[in-house]
């Protein structure tokens, strides 16, 4: 199961639970004031941090993470070294009876990566992908084509599968691919050229 929470900061940030329910992990953890509340509320048993990226706004809660539950801390191997404690993430991660597939998904910057669970049908995104948009690939770390690929590898998961982005920047909190192939002017592009055009034109 994915739980999303929104942390309505200055840049409207999402963190999520996902686990098997009872054995979660938090993603790109934020408010952890709010963030603790909720898993003592829903009894989570957390076993770990998952980090999308390595940018501040999405591992400001690591720290407090590791110091209250000591659990580990899972990013991509070109964040260990940027993320306090972080170790390289492999190509699965397994939480409970969950299974996570990891995407790699380069361009944002170069740790980025996209949580896939196939049997539940969601993907969480990072800032790879918002509702009705993609991340910004003009910082440092940015490569626009590689962005490119992944939406382009993003685009090729089932209609069915759901969108938990990093940010609160589309028409609503959730969407599906299928809203984004008809709804995300970044899936609509056609070529390279077009996404190069309307990323950074
Ligand atoms: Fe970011």
């Amino acid at each position: 199961m994915i739980k999303q929470i929104a942390i309505n900061g200055y840049d409207s940030n999402f963190s999520y639970f996902v686990g098997d329910g009872e054995k979660m992990m938090v993603v790109d953890p934020g408010d952890n004031e709010r963030l603790f509340a909720v898993a003592e509320e829903e009894g989570y048993e957390i076993v770990g941090v998952l980090i999308t990226h390595s940018h501040h706004d999405h591992v400001e809660g690591v720290d407090g993470f590791v110091e209250k539950f000591g659990c580990a801390v899972f990013a991509h191997e070109n964040a260990v070294g940027r993320v306090s404690k972080a170790v390289a993430l492999g190509e699965e991660v397994e939480i409970g009876g969950m299974k996570l597939e990891v995407l790699w998904t380069p361009g944002h910057i170069d740790d980025a990566v996209c949580f896939y669970c196939e049997e539940e049908e969601f993907v969480i995104t990072g800032d790879t992908v918002f509702v009705e948009g993609c991340g910004r690939a003009d910082l440092q770390g940015s490569n626009v084509e590689d962005l490119y690929e992944s939406v382009e590898r993003i685009k090729e998961l089932p209609d069915a599968v759901k969108i938990y982005a990093g940010h609160d920047y589309g028409s609503k909190a959730v969407s599906d691919l299928a809203w984004e192939k008809a709804h995300n002017r970044f899936f609509l592009c056609e070529s390279l050229e077009e996404f190069v055009e309307e990323r950074m034109g």
